[in-house]
């Protein structure tokens, strides 16, 4: 692992002429992400060259290096999935949720982590307890998850959360808030798409039932291809669909319509149809390895100085910003006050040609490591041009 990382842009075929700070939206693509996805398109053209490899090993290789990524010890608790609101599906299919019950979610999560549970709440005639954002800025993320911890009592069946929050950033306290769910023997199930591949997540330590992540942000992956991890608690659990590929000795093409009761071990019952797929597997594969080898320890203390003073420069020019013990580096909301136009901002970043989100009542600043100090200095001329 280096010890300190350089900016990484070489590695990325950014434009010259944009400021990209929205990988919270999507992230650029490596050119070796993208010459592994070429080789894997061109496979296609002699699909005689398409061999059990592909199906199974390719997958296997990415399955141990999200593990490795994560700390998880099995890399068959990994499972290949479009999206996060596919790994849900798998939590809500296998949660015996009662009437009276409840599951408990932050205010204004993305929507993947919402709408399963408004629909599985309704229809089990349960609680869906969403825990809003304090109505201040002082201390908000401390009071935050103070409200979240809160909220969970001995009727909670589960709580479905990010790590940070994706309009904003706000970091949650995973650690606290698995040991309260501990306490009721309620379910923790972790969306990670904002934070896995830039901020730790250390599975073994915070020992979540399930964890979630689409591959396009963080983990620098290709659109359609994300992870889950499910523990022993889904354990011959119910899966949303009934993938060939998911039974038992499925590798034995001769064989498949010897039909199976088993399915290959652990998690891997969960997978979805079509996951070993050919294209999008070494993009992915080529990302991770990437991640792998800068270290996200490496990228936290990258991006952490190259947004120190300009997040101390940002404050003094009257921008309303999260204590920094409450966000990640990679992850942060910039409110505004009525001192700026926000209109004329918006005209001047889009000129400037410098990307950035407007969520909910934030604007969302996302950098990586393809950034430097000049990318924020930019940022920070168009937000002083736009005082009234
Ligand atoms: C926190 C979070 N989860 C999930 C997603 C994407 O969801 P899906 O993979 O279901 O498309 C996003 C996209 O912005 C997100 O910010």
């Amino acid at each position: 692992m280096p010890q300190k990382l350089a900016c990484q842009k070489e590695l990325f075929s950014l434009p010259d002429d944009i400021t990209y700070l929205n990988g919270a939206y999507m992230s650029p693509l490596l050119k070796s992400a993208e010459e592994a996805g070429i080789k894997g398109l061109q496979l296609k053209r002699a699909p005689n060259e398409i061999t059990l490899y592909h199906f199974f090993d390719q997958i296997q290789n990415l399955r141990k290096s999200c593990a490795q990524l994560l700390n998880i010890s099995n890399p068959n608790s990994i499972v290949m999935i479009p999206a996060v609101s596919y790994g849900m599906g798998i939590v809500a299919k296998n949660l015996d949720l009662k009437k009276g019950e409840n599951i408990v979610i932050a205010g204004e999560q993305f929507p993947s982590n919402v709408y399963t549970w408004m629909s599985l709440a309704k229809a089990n005639d349960a609680e869906l307890i969403i825990v809003p954002a304090p109505k201040t800025t002082e201390n908000r993320g401390k009071l935050w998850n103070e409200a979240i911890l809160q909220a969970i009592n001995s009727k909670t069946k589960l709580v479905a959360i990010s790590h940070t929050h994706w309009a904003d950033g706000t970091l949650f306290n995973l650690k606290a808030i698995r040991e309260a769910t501990n306490q009721f023997d309620a379910l923790m199930v972790v969306d990670g798409t904002q934070s896995i591949g830039a901020l730790p997540l250390d599975v073994a330590e915070i020992q979540p039932d399930a964890l979630v992540c689409s591959s396009y942000k963080w983990m620098l992956g290709p659109y359609g291809s994300g992870i889950g991890y499910f523990n022993e608690k889904f354990a011959n659990g119910i899966p949303l669909e009934e993938a060939w590929i998911n039974r038992y000795e499925s590798e034995n093409f001769a064989n498949l319509v010897n039909y199976q009761d088993e399915y290959q071990p652990d998690a891997l019952r969960f997978e979805s149809g079509g996951r070993s797929n050919f294209i999008n597997a070494p993009i992915f594969q080529a990302a991770v390895d990437t991640i792998l080898s800068w270290g996200v320890e490496n990228i936290q203390t990258y991006l952490s100085e190259l947004i120190d003073k300009p997040i101390d420069k940002l404050k003094e020019i009257g921008c309303i910003i999260e204590d920094k013990n409450y966000f990640s580096p990679h992850l942060f909301g910039i409110r505004l006050t009525e001192a700026f136009d926000m209109d004329k901002l918006k005209a001047i970043l889009n000129e400037e040609k410098i990307f950035v989100s407007f969520r909910g009542t934030a604007m969302r600043v996302s950098p990586h490591v393809y950034n430097e100090e000049a990318d924020l200095e930019k940022l920070i001329l168009a937000i002083e041009k736009s005082k009234k």
